[in-house]
């Protein structure tokens, strides 16, 4: 098929609401190692990863091995008979995650994740009020967009009850207009006015991702995670830890995310980047915590063989080829350049993140720090054309989300620079 049938058939058979990051979606054939192929042959060279998802390259031959072995062998068992690739992936994730998480239920993504900590942490707490962030995302279901903290995620209304959203920790657009550090950390004390005020008293959990990724990477400071977790657990409350983004070395250092802050979460929610695209989600809790829940659960595919074998192998490419050290490195070298980027061209406003996992919110003006909007419109047409894929997001939709694969190198760090640099430099003409 070529792109003009693929795009006829999606406008006849796929609801309108797929969003596309072009003016024109671009359909894909393949993909190999850092690189995806339209239908026309065209090559790209991918910085956005499937958003985050394809930890260790597209179709790496070991994933892909792994994966061929499985569907010969099993592909559905559901979650009512055990399999080695379940229990194994159980295992492996209790020795890779911090503090004292063990014990995992293994889904299909990151929203079935979000909605099982959740259901845990009420369970466990016997609370049932929830406080996640604004500017977070949570997934698509009911639960999941009454947690997310963005209009445009909250889609028809739906709305939860019980739900309460703090301030985010955003210091280039800080809620309170403080600047850090003699904000003293505002945003996360006021979690505690939020509770007494719009709460029982009692908080069944925090949920947060440690940098918000559809957010636009908003990366809270140093001393964010203990002053706000320590407030919920006064009130009785756990600290869900979604992961969905930050997780499995994305942030360079440590395996996940929220080791940079030195706290340890009761359950943490994992999906994307564990298995290189595959579709799995997890959520694992501390073995106390996951004891809580009474009555028995079952998933159809949950704790597939596939999923999981394609998990195992992809953790261990991580491990071989995309560590967590290696993904600091590369990281390290991509932040530079974008810094670089930044003393040259005003429309970047700030740049943050860690690892392979850099955000760039772009302005008109640094003083008033109006949203680029037409300005990112056309940086993504521009990089799409000249063969880079990026990722955007944020409350504006004018970030950048720039997360490669984490076996990306300098030299393909160097590449996208460059593409970036031109482009800037065009769209920087216009403003
Ligand atoms: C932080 C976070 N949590 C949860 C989700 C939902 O995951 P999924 O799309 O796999 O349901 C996402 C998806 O982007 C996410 O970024």
């Amino acid at each position: 098929m070529d792109t003009q049938a693929i795009l006829e058939n999606q406008q006849k058979y796929l609801w309108p609401s797929h969003m596309t990051l072009y003016g024109q979606p671009l359909p894909l054939a393949r993909g190999d190692g850092m690189y995806l192929y339209d239908v026309e042959g065209n090559r790209y060279l991918d910085f956005f990863g499937g958003i985050l998802t394809v930890s260790v390259g597209h179709c790496h031959p070991k994933v892909t091995e792994a994966l061929t072995r499985q569907v010969q062998t099993l592909v559905h068992t559901s979650t009512l008979y055990p399999h080695e690739n379940h229990v194994d992936l159980a295992e492996k994730l209790a020795q890779i995650t911090p503090g004292r998480l063990q014990t995992s239920y293994i889904l299909n993504s990151g929203t079935e994740a979000n909605e099982t900590a959740v259901m845990l942490a009420k369970a466990a707490t016997g609370a049932q009020e929830v406080i996640a962030l604004r500017h977070g995302y949570s997934g698509r279901s009911a639960l999941a967009m009454s947690l997310t903290g963005q209009s445009a995620w909250r889609i028809g209304g739906t709305q939860i009850l019980g739900i309460k959203h703090a301030m985010n920790p955003y210091c280039y657009r800080c809620p309170l207009k403080l600047t850090y550090p003699a904000c003293g950390i505002a945003c996360a004390e006021d979690i505690e006015d939020l509770i007494q005020t719009t709460t029982s008293g009692r908080v069944a959990a925090f949920l947060a991702e440690p940098i918000q990724g559809v957010g636009g990477f908003v990366t809270a400071p140093p001393e964010y995670f203990e002053i706000a977790t320590n407030i919920i657990r006064r009130y009785g409350g756990l600290f869900i830890c979604d992961e969905v983004q930050t997780g499995f070395g994305r942030t360079g250092k440590h395996w996940f995310g929220i080791q940079h802050w030195d706290v340890e979460p009761d359950i943490m929610t994992m999906a994307k980047g564990i298995a290189n695209g595959s579709p799995i989600g997890v959520t694992i809790a501390t073995p106390e915590v996951a004891s809580k829940l009474e009555g028995l659960t079952i998933s159809t595919f949950g704790g597939n063989p596939v999923s999981c074998a394609a998990a195992l192998a992809t953790i261990q490419v991580m491990e071989e080829e995309a560590s967590p050290d290696h993904v600091e490195e590369v990281g390290t070298h991509l932040r530079q350049g974008l810094e670089a980027l930044g003393e040259k061209y005003p429309l970047i406003g700030d740049v943050r993140g860690m690892g392979l996992m850099q955000g760039v919110e772009m302005v008109r003006d640094r003083e008033t720090k109006e949203p680029a909007g037409k300005e990112i419109a056309h940086l993504f047409e521009a990089t799409r054309e000249r063969g880079l894929l990026i990722g955007k997001g944020g409350l504006y939709g004018n970030a950048l989300r720039i997360s490669p694969p984490l076996v990306a190198t300098k030299d393909d760090v160097d590449q996208a620079l460059e593409i970036l640099d031109y482009t800037f430099a065009e769209v920087q003409e216009m403003v």
